[in-house]
């Protein structure tokens, strides 16, 4: 018996990296998984017994309109969604003096307009079925106040800040929302820029107080724990999962 048998689980960004191993831990509590992404959902979601796969952007709001929809259609409610989708390691680290104003806006579209939009088309759905799950992914650098990242940073504090108030408003309805922010984790994307790897993964490793590589895996029993019975009188909240660099 796994602790989200019967549930379905809808990851965004869940084609590859951390979103990838959130809807595997997910999975193997027994939860139905619905991948969300840009590209590879479809075959992403033949890893899981009765996937579902569906190509959608998730800063469009047609698009999760439908998205959402589909889901309904093929799967019945949404019992735990996932926020994971977001741009990182594709964005050039440089002062904020040199951001330009449209990759301000695209981090802010991709990162928190998304989370918006897949909790008001999620979010009626959830209270018409008791409640449910939402599991935001944050990032630990608005607390280290990273440098050279400015959109990145504040969009990932943003997060923080629309788990609090999102979780506040539908309380009421059995509606948890909780938030997770992990350090520097060797994921698909990171993988794929060797210069964020040179720049970001040994002063990382150094500044953890379990000094090792961070790992998709590493951030998945948190997200379980948000998605499952045990965690039913906890809301609003934020775990960081750095290997200790920050305390929060
Ligand atoms: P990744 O680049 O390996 O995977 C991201 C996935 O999201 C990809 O499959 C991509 O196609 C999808 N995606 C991107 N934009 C999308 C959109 N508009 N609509 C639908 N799908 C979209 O990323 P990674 O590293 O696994 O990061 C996942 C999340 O974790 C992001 O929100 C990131 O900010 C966050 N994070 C990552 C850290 C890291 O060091 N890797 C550290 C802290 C947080």
């Amino acid at each position: 018996m796994g602790q989200l048998d019967g549930k379905v689980a809808l990851v965004t960004g869940a084609a590859q990296g951390i979103g990838n191993a959130i809807a595997q831990g997910l999975a193997a509590e027994g939860a139905r998984i619905v991948v969300a992404d840009l590209n590879g959902a479809e075959a992403a979601a033949e890893a899981f017994h009765d996937g579902v796969g569906i190509t959608a952007d998730v800063a469009d709001e047609a698009a999760v309109r439908s998205l959402v929809d589909e889901v309904a259609e093929r799967c019945g409610p949404i019992d735990v969604l996932v926020n994971n989708a977001g741009l990182y390691a594709s964005l050039a680290m440089r002062p904020f003096t040199e951001i330009p104003l449209d990759e301000w806006r695209q981090v802010m579209d991709v990162n928190v307009a998304s989370m918006f939009l897949m909790c008001r088309a999620v979010v009626p759905v959830m209270r018409a079925n008791g409640g449910g799950r939402i599991v935001n992914i944050s990032s630990g650098t608005p607390f280290r106040g990273v440098p050279f990242l400015l959109h990145y940073v504040t969009s990932k504090g943003a997060i923080v800040a629309l788990t609090r108030a999102l979780a506040k408003e539908v309380g009421k309805d059995g509606v948890l929302v909780n938030c997770v922010a992990p350090g520097f984790t060797m994921s698909a994307g990171v993988e794929a820029h060797p210069e964020v790897i040179e720049k970001l993964r040994d002063v990382s490793v150094a500044a953890r107080t379990l000094q090792r590589d961070q790992v998709p895996e590493d951030v998945v029993g948190a997200v379980v724990y948000f998605a499952s019975a045990g965690s039913a009188f906890v809301t609003g909240q934020t775990i960081v999962i750095d290997g200790g660099q920050t305390f929060h």
